[in-house]
């Protein structure tokens, strides 16, 4: 009877010890969360980096948004030389009727060639939250005679894309700049399809020699903590690029 004391006694402290070590230690990122996940707070400081907007998630600071007035930056005619956007786009290995978002579309510069892999029957999103990118983008579309670009206005918490509904997301240069991060990926993954992927291309904060401001470089490490509470799956992150990596995740088969 004593050493059934003891037993039971050693099993409850084993079992409270593995609840608290999974309370602290999270749900490694290749498996399905078992919770829904909660969402971090945003914290508020009076001192922060000048482009910045004073609130932190997650251990780092939101980036401003590039105003629209700066779209010549990103057609900039070096910029090939630069980033090597056609190897990118190589890279994503996009097929005719793939469903694509290019959230954060700025001014359609890539886009536009997407459209042209996807076509004739699939689409690019366009995703943004200032129309005066969404004309520019219109405007081009009639230039170059491509009509599949989908323009879309998001909002500032919800790219407004129909659940279950895109083969691939893709943000180049964007999610930093997201004023609600967490809110922006529960409704990305919402518009996946199973299977479907989630692409980041952001600047490398590791490499302190690729020439863009702190708050709009992001390291790998940060990325993949962010999506560490959502079901996503991190399938791969490429180097491939001069100044920016690729992270690339999938939404398990089972999620909706
Ligand atoms: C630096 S630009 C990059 C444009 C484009 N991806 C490119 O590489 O040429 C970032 C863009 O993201 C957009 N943006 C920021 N937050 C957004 C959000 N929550 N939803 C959609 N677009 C957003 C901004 O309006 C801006 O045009």
């Amino acid at each position: 009877m004593r050493n059934y004391r003891i037993y039971a006694g050693v099993f409850c402290f084993a079992l409270l010890l593995g609840v608290s070590a999974l309370r602290t230690f999270g749900t490694p990122q290749n498996q399905k969360p078992s919770v829904k996940p909660q969402k971090p707070p945003y914290i508020t400081r009076e001192e922060h980096d000048p482009d910045g907007i004073g609130v932190f998630y997650m251990g780092r600071e939101i980036a401003q948004v590039m105003g629209h007035q700066a779209a010549d930056w990103l057609d900039r005619p070096e910029r090939e030389a630069e980033e090597a956007p056609s190897l990118l786009i190589r890279a994503l290995k996009l097929k005719p009727g793939m469903a694509v978002a290019d959230i954060g579309a700025g001014s359609g510069y890539l886009s536009f060639p997407m459209a042209k892999l996807v076509a004739p029957s699939g689409k690019v999103y366009a995703v943004e939250i200032q129309q005066e990118m969404l004309d520019i983008i219109a405007q081009r579309g009639k230039e170059k005679k491509i009509s599949n670009v989908v323009s879309v206005l998001g909002t500032i918490s919800d790219p407004k894309l129909e659940k279950n509904s895109i083969d691939l997301i893709i943000m180049v240069d964007v999610y930093h700049e997201f004023d609600h991060p967490w809110e922006m990926t529960t409704a990305m993954v919402r518009s996946l399809k199973p299977g479907g992927r989630l692409v980041f291309v952001e600047y490398r904060r590791e490499d302190p020699n690729v020439p863009i401001k702190l708050v709009h470089k992001m390291s790998v490490e940060q990325v993949r903590k962010e999506m560490s509470i959502h079901p996503l799956k991190w399938v791969k992150t490429l180097t491939l690029l001069p100044r920016q990596h690729i992270i690339i995740f999938e939404k398990p088969a089972a999620t909706n």
